[in-house]
């Protein structure tokens, strides 16, 4: 795997259609700066955060979607609050048409204590991250959400690398289908994915569309010790750049 390093962030920001950006936060780092962020947030969010019983999980909601109107703010030289989104049917969230005169593009994943961001222009993009940990219900979740193929190839890895090629799916088939913004709605057993320990990733077959395997290429990140993240972008010949949201 490409050995990735995480930059400071840079002063200014700019994107063109060949790159790639990817941001990484740690929760841990945020407490400071909390209620700063979560002043951005617009009436609906603060009203969508409300809704979720776990106060880790509204938390984590607010600050991510704090940190994603900072980030969006400094591509787009306006004030973060002035950021506004539309949803797709599936609730994909993008930024609101009259402010993206760049067709700038992003997901946001987060896991645990992580918060990842991937940006790019005129690309479509998808972006997974998950704490890595023995899942106990691991076989039944893939018999029940895997493809047969990938299920198969699953069930003949050693112990210890199942952990690791149960993941590796995971995060490969949630970032395709959060690239497409169909979320769960992509029935997930319709296409297959890569996922054998120090096995690229890749999208192996598509049920009815066999030209999307190479309408993508991906990038395998480990944001932090015990994370891992499976990134998709639309096309191919991009520049990846990774940055820490604060040093
Ligand atoms: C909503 C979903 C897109 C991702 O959910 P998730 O893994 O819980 O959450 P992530 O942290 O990866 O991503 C959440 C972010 O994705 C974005 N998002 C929301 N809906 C999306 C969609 N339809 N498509 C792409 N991105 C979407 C949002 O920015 C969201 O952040 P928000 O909470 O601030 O709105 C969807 O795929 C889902 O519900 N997955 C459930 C997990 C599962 O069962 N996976 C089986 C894998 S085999």
């Amino acid at each position: 795997m490409l050995e990735i390093i995480w930059n400071r962030s840079p002063a200014k920001l700019s994107l063109t259609p060949e790159a790639v950006h990817v941001w990484r936060a740690s929760l841990l780092q945020l407490p400071e700066r909390y209620e700063r962020l979560v002043q951005t947030l617009s009436a609906d969010e603060q009203l969508r955060a409300e809704r979720f019983r776990f106060e880790q999980v509204k938390r984590r909601f607010k600050t991510g979607r704090g940190l994603l109107r900072l980030l969006l703010s400094r591509y787009l030289e306006i004030a973060p609050a002035q950021i506004q989104f539309e949803y797709g049917v599936q609730g994909k969230p993008a930024l609101a048409e009259k402010l993206n005169k760049i067709d700038l593009r992003f997901n946001l994943a987060h896991s645990e204590d992580f918060i990842s961001l991937a940006v790019s222009c005129g690309r479509e993009i998808g972006l997974d991250l998950e704490l890595i940990r023995p899942l106990k219900e691991a076989e039944k979740i893939a018999e029940q959400f895997f493809s047969t193929s990938e299920y198969t190839k699953l069930c003949s890895l050693t112990d210890k690398e199942k952990v690791l090629g149960f993941f590796n799916c995971w995060t490969r088939k949630e970032a395709y289908i959060k690239a497409q913004g169909s979320g769960l709605a992509y029935p997930l057993n319709q296409f297959e994915v890569s996922l054998a320990p120090g096995e690229p990733p890749a999208l192996l077959n598509v049920a009815g569309a066999p030209q999307e395997t190479s309408r993508w290429s991906w990038q395998e990140l480990i944001p932090a010790e015990g994370y891992l993240a499976a990134l998709i972008v639309e096309g191919h010949n991009w520049n990846l750049a990774c940055w820490d949201f604060f040093d």
